[in-house]
Formats: structure tokens, C-alpha cells, sequence
């Protein structure tokens, strides 16, 4: 399966209104593998369709090597969202540090509400509805912003995102080395 290559934060494809999945196919279950691939190899725990440049509602995510040492009860293995929707937030917000695969080594705490409830069409296609708390319900909504043109450094503070300032300017450029292949194409990390 091949890998695919990470659309950065310049692209205007992340900042793009996400269209539904209409039906399930060949080809959709084929991107959600190179997706899972695609995700994995980057060491991410969720990644957006629009991430590897298409405009679609689906998002990928699998938080169970970060759960694992905190707490076994919110394994889930690799989960697959078609078509998400959000139906309510609730409990307090608080600050977690976030990052993104598209914004590479750009790291800064976002305050999100800590449950989330959504209902989506799973991999098989069939209509879930669940609540999601803790990791699980951070990495959803991060993932969740991806479908509708948002990023985690739209919620900072202008003086936070000048802190980022020269580094975003290296990955718009092209001159940020990466572990993993972006588009637009840049140096990748040897070894
Ligand atoms: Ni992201």
C-alpha cells in the first residue's frame, strides 16, 4: 500500500468546505488503507482526508500507542469516521498541547471541550453513534476541524502564532525537513 504524501498548512485544500463520501467502494476502502499507511508511518494518531488532498468527510485515527500506558479502557484500535457529525460538546474545556501532521514540529496547547458525541458511518458503513472523552475525543475534534477548513493554530493567540512564525515560513518554503513525504515536496530526514 502506498504511502501518501501530506498536503502542509499552506495548501489551500485545508482550508476547503469537505463534501460527503456518497457511497462506499473499492476505491474508498483502498484510500482508508493508504490513509491508516499514510498515518502510521508518520507516527500520527489521526489523519484528515483533506491532509492528503482530498476534499472529502473522512478522517482516520488510532490513539492506542499513546492510551496504552494511561489507560487500557480507551483502546479502540483503528477507527474509521465517514461523514462525521458532532451532536454535542460538553464538560469543561482544558488546554492539551496539539500538533499536526500538515504543520510539522509546530506544537501549542488548544482548549477543547473534554466530551464530544458523534454520530458517522463507520468502515463498513454503518451508522454509529458514540460519546468520546480523553485522547479519543481530542484527536475527533482536531480531525473534525480538518473537514471544515480549520487548524489547530486558528485557535491561537496572535502573539502565540508569531512564536511560530519562522517555522511556518520554512515548511510554506519547502526548507522544513520532515520524517515523512509532504507536498509540496521538501528535504526529507535521512535515516
Ligand atoms: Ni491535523
Amino acid at each position: 500500500m502506498p504511502i501518501l504524501p501530506i498536503v502542509t498548512y499552506n495548501d489551500p485544500i485545508l482550508r476547503k468546505e469537505t463534501r460527503p463520501v456518497e457511497e462506499n467502494s473499492d476505491e474508498l476502502q483502498k484510500l482508508i488503507a493508504n490513509m491508516f499507511q499514510t498515518m502510521y508511518n508518520s507516527n500520527g494518531v489521526g489523519l484528515a482526508a483533506p491532509q492528503i488532498g482530498k476534499s472529502i468527510q473522512l478522517f482516520v485515527m488510532d490513539t492506542d500507542e499513546v492510551t496504552k500506558e494511561k489507560d487500557d479502557e480507551d483502546d479502540t484500535g483503528p477507527m474509521v469516521f465517514i461523514n462525521p457529525k458532532i451532536i454535542s460538546r460538553s464538560g469543561d474545556k482544558y488546554k492539551m498541547e496539539e500538533g499536526c501532521l500538515s504543520i510539522p514540529e509546530v506544537r501549542d496547547e488548544v482548549s477543547r471541550p473534554e466530551v464530544i458525541k458523534i454520530s458517522y458511518l463507520d468502515k463498513n458503513f454503518e451508522e454509529q453513534t458514540q460519546s468520546f472523552k480523553g485522547w479519543q475525543s481530542r484527536v475527533i475534534q482536531h480531525e473534525y476541524d480538518h473537514l471544515n477548513g480549520v487548524l489547530f493554530i486558528d485557535y491561537l493567540s496572535a502573539f502565540r502564532r508569531r512564536l511560530h512564525k519562522s517555522l511556518l515560513k520554512k515548511i510554506d518554503n519547502g526548507r522544513l525537513e520532515t520524517e515523512y513525504p509532504v507536498k509540496p515536496k521538501n528535504l526529507m530526514k535521512s535515516g
